[in-house]
């Protein structure tokens, strides 16, 4: 079992999402960059990725990180992360 780095975000809106926080472009850590509704923009590059999809909205990246589902149950909050 390896480690995996994840992106957690809560939005305003109230909402959590995990990603995966290594940027598909160029390996900078998604975790350090800006939350615009529910898109988090890359501090290396300015790629955003789409927080409930993955989905890339605009370059220099062009594939997608993986989604991961959250739960909050009281003051924890679980990321469920795939083997792949
Ligand atoms: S490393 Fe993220 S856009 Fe370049």
């Amino acid at each position: 079992m390896g480690e995996l780095g994840v992106c957690l975000a809560h939005t305003q809106d109230g909402a959590w999402f995990a990603i995966d926080d290594t940027c598909t472009h160029e390996d900078c850590s998604l975790s350090q960059g800006d939350l615009e509704d529910h898109a988090v923009e890359c501090p290396c590059h300015g790629s955003r990725f789409d927080l409930t999809t993955g989905d890339v909205l605009n370059l220099p990246a062009v594939v997608p990180v993986r989604t991961h589902r959250v739960t909050v149950e009281g003051e924890a909050v679980r990321v469920e992360v795939e083997d792949g």
